[in-house]
């Protein structure tokens, strides 16, 4: 895989799934430009070296996404790919729900990606393109008890994903969705241990995923191999969501 030349930036960059992304890309040869609200981003950053910026970034906020990004071309000179990574769980059942979780979830999981797809797609479509790539999630393809507002969040994300693709594949901006099964990253760490112990007995090929899987079908996508990958639903999860329940 060859990203050198490519410039990236990553939300939720400081943990799991959007850390691995920064050392996978990084390791290609791309620089990467890394937000995260914990601070624990200018540790990923430190530990890649001088092709690697940190910035904190909340991405419920659309000001600090859009400075996030014209980081990346202010430092770097461009951008080629927008990660956005950063979401959060939740679990929870419909009659219980406390609306606060509502506005929380969607605020972080949706709105956020819809910051970083909008100021992503205003620097790539002015530039002659670019890769944006939107974590979802397999809770967004069907029901599980206690997901449902998570679901919604994931769901939406693949639903913008797809109008971005659609709307600016003649701008040359590529639009595509990775829909991650489970990980065992801090997030899994949060979930119901019961419901860890029963989804990961129920994958077919045995096992969680290594970050290090996700981050890679990260970097094909955004590599010139994927040219014609736009608007697509990426799932990457040993067969969970394949089978019947
Ligand atoms: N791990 C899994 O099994 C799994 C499965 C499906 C989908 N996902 C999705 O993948 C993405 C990454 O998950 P992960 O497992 O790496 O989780 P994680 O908790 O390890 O990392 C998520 C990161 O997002 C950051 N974040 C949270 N709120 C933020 C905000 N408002 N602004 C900026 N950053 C914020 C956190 O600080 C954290 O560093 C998430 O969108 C998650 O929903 C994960």
């Amino acid at each position: 895989m060859d990203l050198n030349g490519k410039v990236a930036v990553i939300t939720g960059a400081g943990s799991g799934l959007g850390r691995a992304a920064a050392q996978v890309l990084a390791g290609y040869g791309a620089k990467v430009v890394l937000g995260d609200i914990t601070g624990a981003e200018h540790a990923t950053a430190a530990a890649i070296g001088k092709s690697a910026l940190a910035r904190h970034c909340d991405v419920r906020d659309e000001v600090q996404v859009a400075a996030l990004v014209a980081a990346a071309v202010e430092t770097f000179g461009r951008l080629d790919a927008m990660l956005n990574v950063a979401g959060v769980s939740f679990f929870g059942l419909l009659g219980d729900l406390d609306m606060a979780d509502y506005e929380r979830i969607l605020d972080i999981d949706l709105r956020g990606v819809v910051h970083g797809t909008k100021h992503a797609i205003r620097v790539m479509s002015g530039a002659g393109g670019g890769v944006i790539l939107n974590w979802a999630s397999v809770a967004a393809l069907g029901a599980k008890p206690a997901t449902s507002v998570y679901s919604a969040a994931k769901a939406g994300i693949i639903a913008v994903t797809r109008a971005a693709a659609v709307e600016y594949a003649k701008a040359g901006v590529r639009a595509n969705a990775i829909v991650p099964g489970m990980f065992m990253t801090e997030a899994a760490a949060n979930a119901p241990a019961d419901m860890i112990t029963q989804l990961l007995a129920s994958i077919p090929v045995g096992r969680g995923g290594e970050p290090r899987e996700c981050a890679e079908l990260a970097a094909f996508l955004i590599s010139d191999r994927a040219k014609f990958i736009n608007g697509a639903v990426l799932v990457i999860d040993g067969g969970q969501s394949a089978q019947l329940a």
